[in-house]
């Protein structure tokens, strides 16, 4: 079974309000928190279109749509970063999209793959297929400097160089936890001791980032989104990491103005339309009964906007 309790449902239905007859885009499955409920929403005149780059999720959901006959929902294995290639025709002008970024509890608790530093198991954080190997060849070819790069610029880990450092001298690597001794070994004792979060975590959070270029297909999804929608419909992106917040935040923002000239030009010239209208002003969070229940959900942040009524 593919657990992962689903994010702020409650608040996502609410944005995306899926009516009987309505056609909307998961774009990450995961466990089906959201197709699930949309497939009931939008009942057997609706229809959802779901995609995950894991098999597994997949294949979990084929298996849950057999045993109870939805006959709504399409599932498709790829990546939401070429959504555009890979959404059918009748998906083309949809109510709504839907995106929680990063991983699943399923993928998290996986022994066969390598993205918590709890299980011993192979270095593998990649999502998919596509990127099996990646993690590995981040860890054991790329050059200290690179590395570093990677766990400063995704983890906002202060000690970058000194981890990139000790895993360049423990080469060559194989598992989580020879890359958690690793990791050990470049932080003072008082960083171990102290943080609110484990010590290991901003590392393997950067090197899974790094390893399914997560910001990337972030940035490269958001303008594919926008023209599946029709007008008046809507977009909504659950994400977990300050830097993919700030690219959902800034896409809203300038789709949101009609200008996006630099300001020391005096006359625009970029001709830009706005074509959303930003529904969350401030992000969502999850309430503290929904954090107390699944403390996964507390770094959640939901921004929404909607694709205004006009030619795009
Ligand atoms: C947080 S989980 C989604 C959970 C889901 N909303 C639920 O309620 O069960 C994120 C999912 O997105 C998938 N994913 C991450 N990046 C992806 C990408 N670029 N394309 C498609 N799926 C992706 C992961 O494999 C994972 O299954």
């Amino acid at each position: 079974m593919y657990h992962h309790v689903p994010v702020m449902l409650k608040e996502v239905m609410a944005i995306l309000a899926p009516r009987a007859g309505q056609k909307f885009i998961d774009g990450t499955l995961g466990g089906g928190g959201y197709t699930f409920e949309l497939a009931k929403r939008v009942g057997q005149t609706g229809k959802v279109l779901a995609i995950d780059l894991d098999e597994l999720a997949i294949a979990n959901a084929a298996d849950i749509i057999k045993q109870t006959g939805l006959n709504n929902i399409k599932l498709i294995q790829g990546s939401f970063g070429e959504l555009m290639d890979l959404v059918p025709a009748q998906f083309k002008n949809v109510d709504g999209i839907v995106l929680d970024l990063g991983l699943s509890s399923a993928q998290l608790d996986d022994p066969r793959r390598g993205f918590s530093f709890l299980r011993e198991a192979p270095l593998n954080m990649a999502f998919g297929n596509q990127a099996k190997e990646k993690t590995e060849v981040i860890i054991n070819r790329f050059r200290a400097e690179d590395l570093a790069a990677i766990l400063k610029n995704y983890g906002e880990e202060r000690f970058a160089r000194s981890i990139a450092r000790q895993i360049v001298a423990a080469r060559p690597l194989a598992t989580t936890s020879q890359l958690l001794e690793a990791i050990g070994r470049g932080l003072p004792a008082a960083a171990k001791r102290n943080g609110k979060i484990h010590w290991a975590t901003r590392t393997f959070q950067a090197l899974r980032i790094a390893t399914n270029d997560e910001l990337a297909n972030l940035q490269a999804v958001l303008p594919q989104a926008l023209r599946l929608l029709k007008p008046g419909g809507r977009l909504v992106v659950v994400s977990f990491h300050s830097l993919e917040d700030r690219i959902v935040k800034n896409f809203f923002r300038n789709e949101a103005k009609d200008c996006l000239c630099p300001p020391a030009v005096p006359v625009c010239i970029c001709d830009h339309k706005r074509r959303l209208k930003i529904l969350t002003a401030k992000p969502l969070t999850p309430g503290v009964p929904e954090i107390k229940n699944n403390p996964r959900a507390r770094s959640a942040k939901l921004r929404a906007a909607e694709k205004l009524k006009i030619k795009s």
